[in-house]
């Protein structure tokens, strides 16, 4: 893709050695290690109140020089992308509807009153990185080279308005499975006393402060030795929202496939969506309503539900084995991944590593 935008190319004298990388790409976990490079690109607002994007650069990675009076330190103007780059067994590496990843972006920036992005900036961006990065996409089960596009406030201003310097940057971590370890169904804590977004707030924006609005709730999790939490909306029936960080997806025993209706205060998941296409494709009758924790608990104890699981692009696709909700548990223990479950997230895994066919062009060349 052109854009009008050329890349200064400072590449790193000091990259990590092969046998670094190779130890590394053993066994990378998630969102430990970060490659050699980053790429970012400028915006800043002229005399004359015009915006524009500037010095498109891929520098080695490393420690961001960042004004204390810059506004994201102060007033988290801030919003991020998740995403992944695959490596196909004939060396091509491919990302995953890179197209909505870019436009979800935009829509953050416009709630958070940062800059519009062009996509073309966007993906130049993605592929400067990974062409720099290329050696570090894992490739093992689940595996791929997770890609954080973000972008920041940096003008040095106090005053509460949109910032006229901004910098939007892309880092890469080569990821395996996000709960650690062999994939294998998650607790999850039920939320009573915190919420993550409100009405008219900035719940379906994918920026920082959500997800730092989820850490005293997650805390509470993991001290129920349970490994996310689930929001509900307390003025809505305890209608089921999200996860801390990942969307929650019902299977029923009469065949269909149930997820949370966005509402405003859900984040619109791009491996929701894809979801939500995969099912229709193998003929479940997919449903976005409201569900409710009521109709959790009532359908794993009738049977009516079979199967839960959460899905994003770190978390792909993770059984939901039991929720906690305070004393009560609501399914088993001894949970094990269902099938729909495993059968969608396999087919998805495939299509993006190139072993299913990508019947609905999901896959974009970097
Ligand atoms: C992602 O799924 O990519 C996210 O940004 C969510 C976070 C839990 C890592």
């Amino acid at each position: 893709t052109a854009t009008d935008l050329e890349f200064a190319q400072h590449l790193s004298t000091t990259p990590k050695t092969v046998e670094q990388r190779e130890a590394i790409l053993a066994d990378p976990g998630f969102g430990n290690h970060f490659t050699d490079h980053t790429a970012i690109v400028d915006f800043s607002v002229d005399a004359d109140g015009k915006g524009g994007w500037s010095n498109a650069r891929v520098e080695p990675y490393g420690p961001i020089a960042l004004d204390p009076a810059a506004a994201v330190l102060h007033y988290g103007q801030e919003i991020f992308e998740g995403m992944k780059a695959y490596r196909h067994a004939d060396g091509s590496i491919w990302t995953f509807r890179a197209d909505a990843n870019a436009a979800r972006l935009n829509r953050s920036a416009a709630r958070l009153a940062l800059p519009q992005l062009p996509e073309p900036i966007f993906l130049e961006s993605l592929r400067q990185l990974v062409s720099a990065d290329r050696d570090w996409i894992p490739t093992g089960e689940g595996e791929s080279l997770y890609l954080r596009p973000f972008m920041i406030a940096t003008e040095a201003f106090l005053g509460v308005r949109p910032a006229r310097e901004v910098s939007f940057r892309v880092i890469a971590s080569p990821a395996g499975n996000y709960f650690g370890g062999e994939l294998k169904p998650v607790s999850i804590w039920v939320s009573r006393n915190f919420a993550r977004a409100g009405r008219g707030g900035t719940g379906a924006a994918k920026c920082g402060g959500n997800y730092a609005a989820s850490l005293a709730a997650q805390l509470e999790a993991e001290a129920n030795d349970c490994k996310q939490v689930l929001f509900l909306d307390q003025f809505n029936d305890n209608a089921v929202e999200e996860l801390g960080g990942m969307n929650v997806f019902f299977v029923f025993k009469d065949g269909s496939l149930v997820t949370p209706a966005l509402s405003g205060t859900i984040l619109e998941g791009v491996t929701r969506s894809s979801v939500i296409q995969l099912g229709r494709d193998r003929g479940m009758n997919v449903v976005e309503r409201k569900i409710t924790l009521d109709e959790w608990r009532d359908g794993v104890a009738t049977g009516d539900i079979t199967e839960v699981f959460a899905c994003g692009t770190a978390a792909v696709i993770t059984p939901i084995g039991q929720l906690k909700d305070g004393d009560e548990i609501i399914g088993a223990p001894d949970a094990r991944p269902g099938e729909v479950t495993m059968s969608i997230r396999s087919q998805l895994l495939g299509i993006q590593t190139g072993t299913a066919e990508d019947v609905h062009g999901w896959l974009t060349r970097l």
